[in-house]
């Protein structure tokens, strides 16, 4: 979370209430084992973006225990719909598959592996999305987007968390993020310059692209 903008954050967390029992049940396992999930307003602002668009198909970077994915499927309310989402980290993706066989879901696709090597198989298939939701390593954004704009739809958005990442993008950080501090802040000007973009600073930072129509 950006810390100046913390204390309004906290506020419109705070409004939110969330009754869904796996969803909750799935907070409480990212807390007890440090899985980074999307923030409530975020996974909020997700649930909204999609619920409003009636987008059917969608792509995920970084799949976690499967909370976006499961708030995304929530909000997609297709029975025609899909969701194709990649993990990196073994644990996490069985964790994933638990939780979407306890949603009910059935459209779904998880793989496990590096996204860097799952995206161009997926390419190569021809797959295309209409909604694609980018939040895996951070140093490997700008690869994630190129290789994922090429399956976006006309009309499709790409949605990309945590793109200021921790705020350092603007102000003092450690040293040891140097060289992915200075990737997110070329790839957002790659993104002005190249794309229909535009930069919220809200959550950690989301960068949204919209397909060229
Ligand atoms: C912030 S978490 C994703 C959270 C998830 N989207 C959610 O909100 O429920 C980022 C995930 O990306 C995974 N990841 C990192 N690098 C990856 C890569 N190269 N390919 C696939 N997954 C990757 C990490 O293991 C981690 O589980």
């Amino acid at each position: 979370m950006l810390e100046e903008l913390k204390e309004a954050n906290e506020y419109v967390i705070k409004k939110i209430v969330e009754k869904n029992k796996l969803i909750l049940e799935m907070e409480e396992y990212a807390r007890e084992n440090n899985v980074p999930i999307v923030t409530k307003e975020v996974a909020k602002y997700l649930e909204f973006l999609i619920r409003s668009s009636g987008f059917k198909t969608i792509l995920e970077v970084g799949t976690a225990i499967g909370y976006s994915g499961i708030v995304m499927l929530e909000a997609m309310n297709h029975k025609d719909g899909k969701l194709v989402t990649i993990e990196i980290d073994e644990v996490r993706y069985e964790e994933a598959k638990k939780n979407f066989e306890e949603s009910g879901y059935k459209n779904i696709m998880s793989y496990l592996g590096d996204a860097n090597e799952v995206l161009p198989v997926l390419v190569e298939q021809k797959e295309c999305f209409d909604f694609i939701f980018i939040d895996a390593s951070k140093g490997q954004y700008q690869r994630f987007f190129e290789e994922s704009y090429k399956m976006l739809n006309k009309g499709g958005i790409i949605f990309i968390d945590n793109i200021m990442f921790r705020g350092y993008l603007y102000k003092e950080y450690p040293k040891r993020f140097k060289t992915i501090v200075k990737k997110l802040d070329k790839f957002i000007d790659y993104l002005h310059e190249k794309h229909d973009f535009v930069l919220l600073p809200f959550g950690d930072g989301i960068g949204l692209v919209r397909s060229k129509l």
